[in-house]
């Protein structure tokens, strides 16, 4: 069981990865567009901070396209996975790059028909979307669940990725459902650790403690 952030905030990012919980990062153009930073600029500030698996995303229209970008990526060190779309063209580029050993996370993932071609196309991972797709009115748990059942029976390597998380529910059901790791925000993390009994009783210990100070 891994977790991701899901973040291109470098200051942001840092905090959440000073935890040592944190097994790597994936970013999208619309993060890396927040983040106001270039690309290469972004993946080099990661790898500089020892992020072990930083999924870069690819854009363009046509297998060549992504390729050609997916060159420069790689090119920053292995610690780049490639991102592509769950396309024709995407899931061409995506099975050239398994080929030449390079780790691929097929993104956009919205059925079980994607997952079952994106392992066949040698994914590494798939991200399967889970909260856009419970804003389409699709059950993104069940469609782990599906695509888990479906890599076990067929014994596929691909690892689910469950991204588009919203909030700690949506992680931990995702996992509880086959996923192998979830990408998060850095705020839906930071709630994982709370629980207000926590709290209460950490209130209560405390106190007690002090009063156990007096007594010496
Ligand atoms: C996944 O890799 C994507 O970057 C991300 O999880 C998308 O999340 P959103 O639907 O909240 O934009």
């Amino acid at each position: 069981m891994k977790i991701f952030l899901d973040t291109a905030d470098i200051s942001i990012l840092k905090n959440a990865y000073n935890s040592g919980l944190i097994d790597g990062v994936t970013t999208n153009p619309s993060l890396i567009l927040q983040s106001g930073q270039q690309p290469h600029d972004v993946y080099q500030q990661l790898q500089g901070l020892g992020i072990k698996d930083i999924s870069a995303e690819v854009v363009g229209e046509s297998a060549e396209e992504f390729l050609l970008m997916a060159e420069e990526y790689i090119n920053i060190g292995p610690e780049i996975t490639i991102k592509v779309p769950c396309t024709e063209e995407g899931l061409k580029a995506c099975k050239a790059l398994s080929d030449k050993g390079v780790r691929v996370n097929v993104t956009l993932i919205f059925s079980l028909a994607q997952a079952i071609l994106s392992a066949k196309a040698g994914a590494t991972y798939v991200s399967p979307f889970v909260g856009r797709c419970i804003d389409n009115k699709i059950d993104g748990i069940e469609l782990i669940a599906s695509i888990s059942e479906a890599y076990i029976i067929h014994d596929i390597s691909t690892q689910i990725l469950a991204a588009s998380i919203r909030d700690v529910d949506m992680a931990v059901n995702s996992l509880l459902n086959g996923a192998d790791i979830i990408t998060i925000p850095p705020i839906v993390f930071n709630e994982m650790f709370k629980h207000h009994l926590t709290d209460e009783g950490l209130e209560i210990f405390n106190r007690d403690w002090n009063k156990v100070q007096h007594k010496v």
